[in-house]
């Protein structure tokens, strides 16, 4: 078994909360309504990803499987210039493979190793992981099937974190309506499948003036508690 090894996800008080950021050879999952910050801080992983190991970083390559086609250049040359790397270096490392419906996402997590043989792969970041699946599996008659396959291309994710040392990064939009989140079984969108799959779930809410907070739920060894982190022009910081 390879050491674990921690990525920042630019933000202290996340950290901390985290136990020093997200580990390597688990699922993480960001969940949380529309405008929480879920691809912001997709996108900031990926930056800090290529970071030297002292700056919190993996010295790796990024892969992100894209399903709403929500990866932005410009905003990573962005956060790479906020840590002095080479927009255009940063950009190199980080390889974006876009998901067309869900069959097509579970088939580029299963293709992944691939991509993991030519480059140094050791984030991958499924953003988001439940929308193909929301809109292509509808109404409880296809529950059963749609939970089959999320957990088996959670497994597939799962796998490769562990094969390749990897941080596996999810993430999983849910409505911000408690009545909507707790009471109604198909909400949030594979909620038991992905709930027991994922090591960690960071629940994201909105607050002000480009604040959110984090709220570590269920984690196996962390105690629950809240960070406050800061979305700007720079990314994501405390
Ligand atoms: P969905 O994918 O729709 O579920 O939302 P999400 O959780 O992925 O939200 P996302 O990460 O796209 O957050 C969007 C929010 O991030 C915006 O409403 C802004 O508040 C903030 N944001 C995005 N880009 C910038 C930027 O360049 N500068 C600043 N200051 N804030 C930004
Ligand atoms: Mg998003």
């Amino acid at each position: 078994r390879q050491e674990v090894i921690k990525l920042s996800t630019g933000s202290k008080n996340l950290d901390t909360l985290l136990g020093g950021g997200l580990e390597t050879q688990s699922i993480t999952e960001f969940f949380g309504e529309f405008g929480s910050g879920k691809t912001q801080i997709m996108l900031q992983l990926a930056v800090n990803a290529t970071l030297p190991k002292e700056q919190g970083g993996l010295e790796s390559d990024v892969l992100i499987i894209d399903t709403e086609n929500t990866f932005r250049p410009e905003r990573i040359i962005q956060m790479a210039k906020a840590k002095n790397l080479d927009p255009d270096e940063t950009l190199k490392r980080i390889h974006v493979a876009r998901a067309y419906n869900a069959h097509h996402q579970i088939l580029l997590a299963e293709k992944a190793a691939d991509v993991a043989k030519e480059f140094p792969i050791k984030l991958l970041i499924v953003d988001s992981l439940t929308s193909h699946f929301r809109s292509e599996y509808v109404g409880r008659g296809s529950l059963a099937e749609r939970q089959q396959l999320l957990n088996k291309h959670m497994h597939d994710l799962l796998k490769f974190g562990t094969i390749y040392n990897a941080v596996i990064a999810v993430t999983n939009q849910v409505s911000a309506n408690p009545a909507v989140f707790f009471g109604d079984p198909m909400t949030p969108i594979g909620g038991n499948i992905v709930g027991h799959t994922a090591t960690f779930r960071i629940y994201l809410r909105k607050a002000k003036a480009g604040k959110r907070i984090a709220r570590l739920i269920d984690s196996p060894y962390l105690p629950e508690g809240e960070a406050v982190i800061m979305i700007s022009e720079d990314g994501i910081s405390d």
